[in-house]
């Protein structure tokens, strides 16, 4: 399943829609080069959520959180070399037990952990500078809901501006969902006091 954005805002739009598909244990896998828009594609998951704060790649930790309807975790493996720290988001406790979502940018890193499972979506640059085209490849328990996905999909990449967002249910809403709760700010998990 595929389709294209043509700015960072409907990419997020994009992320949103899908975002409002997670459900608790779900993995996404965010594969594409360097400034592709994989952090602007999870800021739209946490908007899908609900989540209204800051949303950016974790540096210092290994993982960030943002609590939203389902909590989703979110890790990026672009400084993570050793397979055991990957294999430690595995074990972190919410996504062990199955309560949050999880979302990894480079996450082709992880697929021999979490690709059975994972909604895998390529992201790669077009022609003009501001295309980027989606490759989403469902396995696991995500086979069951391309459906849905197509639906996030044609939801998200339209322009959203005209009367057209009444034809998908996923498209509507934007921005007019309650207020975020206090102490939006992302949380900082794991990887604390690794040397
Ligand atoms: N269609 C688009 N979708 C997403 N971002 C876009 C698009 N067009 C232009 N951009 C720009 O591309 C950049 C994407 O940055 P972003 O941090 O999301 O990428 P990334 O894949 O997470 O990068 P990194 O590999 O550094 O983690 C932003 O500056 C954004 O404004
Ligand atoms: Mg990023």
């Amino acid at each position: 399943m595929r389709c294209a954005t043509r700015s960072a805002e409907e990419t997020e739009r994009l992320g949103a829609a899908v975002g409002r598909l997670l459900e608790q244990g779900d993995v996404v896998l965010l594969i594409g080069p360097l400034g592709a828009g994989k952090t602007t594609f999870v800021r739209g998951l946490a908007r899908g959520l609900g989540f209204e704060g800051d949303v950016t790649s974790p540096t210092f930790t290994l993982s960030h959180v943002y609590r939203g309807r389902v909590p989703l975790v979110h890790a990026d493996l672009w400084r993570l070399e050793r397979m055991a720290e990957i294999e430690q988001l595995a074990l972190d406790e919410e996504v062990e037990e199955g309560s949050s979502a999880l979302v990894i940018e480079w996450g082709e890193a992880a697929e021999p952990i979490f690709g059975g499972r994972a909604l895998t979506v390529e992201i790669e640059s077009g022609e003009s500078p501001d295309l980027r085209t989606f490759s989403f490849r469902p396995s696991g328990e995500w086979e069951g809901r391309s459906t849905a996905l197509a639906g996030a999909a044609a939801a998200g990449a339209e322009d959203g501006t005209g009367p057209a967002r009444k034809e998908g249910a996923a498209a509507a809403e934007d921005g007019t969902g309650p207020a975020a709760e206090e102490g939006t700010g992302p949380t900082d998990e794991g990887g604390g006091g690794q040397g």
